[in-house]
């Protein structure tokens, strides 16, 4: 007690309770209003997170790749952590783009909160940042071809273009300088910002207390909230609003508390069952990779490819700048009274079509990115392996095999009957497939398969063809007991030369 009356005496303990806690709020909060703090509490999760990967993670192209390899096999719930990580910054892009849209439906923006909501749009911007960023530190495949891209859009802005890719990179070229670069950002320059703009935020929340239900700032109100009347107007309406008796602690906190707890749940399940993909090393070399940017990247990303080329710089930086821009400056141009969504068709209609032309986009990047069938190995293939993939398109191996989901895209007809390669792993040695790659009638008389042995391909093509057989096992293939049924060679039917 007396380490209390001690502390109190000097910061005041009491009067930051009665301050931050014991406060009176409006009536009829829903649930909707938890959507802000649930965002809190999944940023607080990602600092956590990201603390302990930063622990075991090298930002140099050489050691990142192998860092989070580790993270991803040795270290105690290295897995877990990276996934919660990584599911966490979807849920931060959801919690937030559901937090504007809660205010934005309540005209919770207008008088007294426009500050706050600019605040609130650097708040997206930021974890927008973070998450691209944070999508390259991996140094796989997706990260470098993704960032690679993201990085070509900001050099389409006229003028200052190749300035800012020369700065977003550090370098010209997406290298160690972007890599250090990104790092430096993701876990220094964006965390220190989103800290304080986080706590302005707050401390405008705690000032101004919770916005009430919009139908408590519609009766009798004047027409504009720039009407001179209005500051009067709202400060009766919102001391109304109050009479109830729902208090801050701990009415709201228990709600806040209670959709902040199963929001983190929800991340450690979508963390324990999906995990964080980790793709093959970063391989600038192969520019045949088709890159995916996050998700909530996806509609922009999308929109880019539907315009012909000569928009390309304008809707790269046009469409991005504006929509900031209107969303900074609403409710300096949104200055009716009015809150309820019922009295807003526009408004609606707008967030409406946004919001369905956004899931368009999406699903449309993902339709046109196709299912990626890819055997499952449940670990990305080496580079020979990658290697020997390529060739088997590149060489019409897939006109007469079928690999997983992946018909064999010959006509019917026209080809003769070829074995299923799904699981051709699981059947044959590396050694044998090589062999009877180079000369199929060595083994079998009357094979139908073609030849593939030098000139066709050099030894090395093939020997790369047979590590990719190998590595096809079917799903979870590495876990499973082969059963090798290799045939020895029969006597040639043809002459060697
Ligand atoms: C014109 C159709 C055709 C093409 C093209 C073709 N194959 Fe085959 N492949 C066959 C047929 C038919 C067999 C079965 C022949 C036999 O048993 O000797 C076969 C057998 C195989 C086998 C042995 C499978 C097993 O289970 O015994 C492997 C491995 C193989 N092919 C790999 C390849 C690769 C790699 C390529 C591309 C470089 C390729 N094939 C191109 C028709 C084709």
């Amino acid at each position: 007690m007396s380490i209390y009356k001690w502390l109190n005496e000097r910061v005041d303990l009491d009067g930051m309770y009665t301050g931050l806690l014991d406060r009176k709020v409006p009536s009829g909060l829903s649930w909707a209003h938890t959507l802000g703090s649930a965002t809190l509490a999944v940023f607080v999760v990602q600092a956590l997170t990201g603390i302990a990967l930063a622990m075991y993670y090298a930002p140099s192209p050489d050691h990142a790749y192998d860092s989070v390899r580790y993270i991803q096999t040795a270290v105690i719930s290295g897995p877990l952590v990276r996934g919660i990580h990584h599911w966490g910054a979807s849920a931060m892009v959801v919690l937030v783009v559901a937090h504007m849209i809660r205010v934005f439906t309540m005209g919770a923006y207008k008088y007294p909160r426009e500050a706050n909501w600019m605040l609130g749009v650097v708040l997206f911007i930021l974890t927008m940042a973070f998450g691209f960023t944070g999508y390259l530190l991996p140094w796989d495949q997706k990260a470098y071809w993704a960032t690679q891209v993201g990085t070509n859009i900001a050099g389409t802005t006229p003028v200052i273009g190749d300035m800012l890719v020369k700065l977003l990179r550090g370098g010209s070229q997406l290298g160690a300088g972007t890599l250090t670069r990104f790092y430096a950002m993701h876990v220094l320059l964006f965390p220190m910002l989103i800290a304080g703009v986080i706590g302005l935020h707050m401390v405008l929340v705690i000032r101004q207390g919770i916005a009430p239900k919009p139908k408590l700032l519609e009766d009798g109100s004047p027409l504009t909230t720039s009407d001179a009347q209005y500051p009067a107007y709202y400060q009766a309406q919102y001391k109304a609003a109050k009479r109830g008796d729902q208090r801050f602690w701990p009415d709201v906190i228990a709600k806040d508390a209670a959709v902040a707890v199963l929001t983190i749940l929800v991340l450690v399940l979508l963390a324990k069952t999906f995990g964080a993909g980790l793709e093959a090393p970063a391989d600038p070399s192969d520019s045949s990779y088709k890159p995916l940017p996050e998700w909530y990247f996806l509609p922009f990303f999308q929109l880019l490819k539907l315009v012909p080329g000569s928009l390309e710089s304008v809707v790269a930086v046009g469409i991005p700048g504006a929509g900031i821009l209107a969303l900074l400056f609403l409710p300096f141009y949104d200055r009716k009274s009015t809150r309820s969504f019922r009295h807003r068709p526009w408004a609606m209609a707008i967030l409406g079509t946004l919001m369905v032309s956004c899931a368009l986009l999406i699903g449309a990047a993902y339709r046109d990115i196709g299912p990626v069938v890819e055997p499952d190995t449940g670990r990305p293939l080496t580079s020979a392996e990658r290697a020997g993939r390529a060739l088997f398109k590149g060489q019409g191996c897939n006109s007469c095999h079928q690999v997983g989901a992946n018909k064999p895209t010959g006509k019917a007809g026209d080809l003769p009957d070829a074995p299923d390669l799904t699981e051709v792993g699981l059947r044959h040695t590396g050694v044998w497939m090589h062999s009877f790659m180079e000369d199929p009638l060595r083994f079998h008389k009357n094979s139908k398969m073609p030849a593939f042995g030098p000139p066709i391909l050099s030894h090395q093509e093939i020997e790369e063809l047979s590590r990719y057989m190998s590595s096809l096992r079917g799903k979870n293939g590495d876990a499973k007991q082969p059963q090798f049924v290799d045939t020895f060679p029969e006597t040639p039917k043809h002459k060697e030369p």
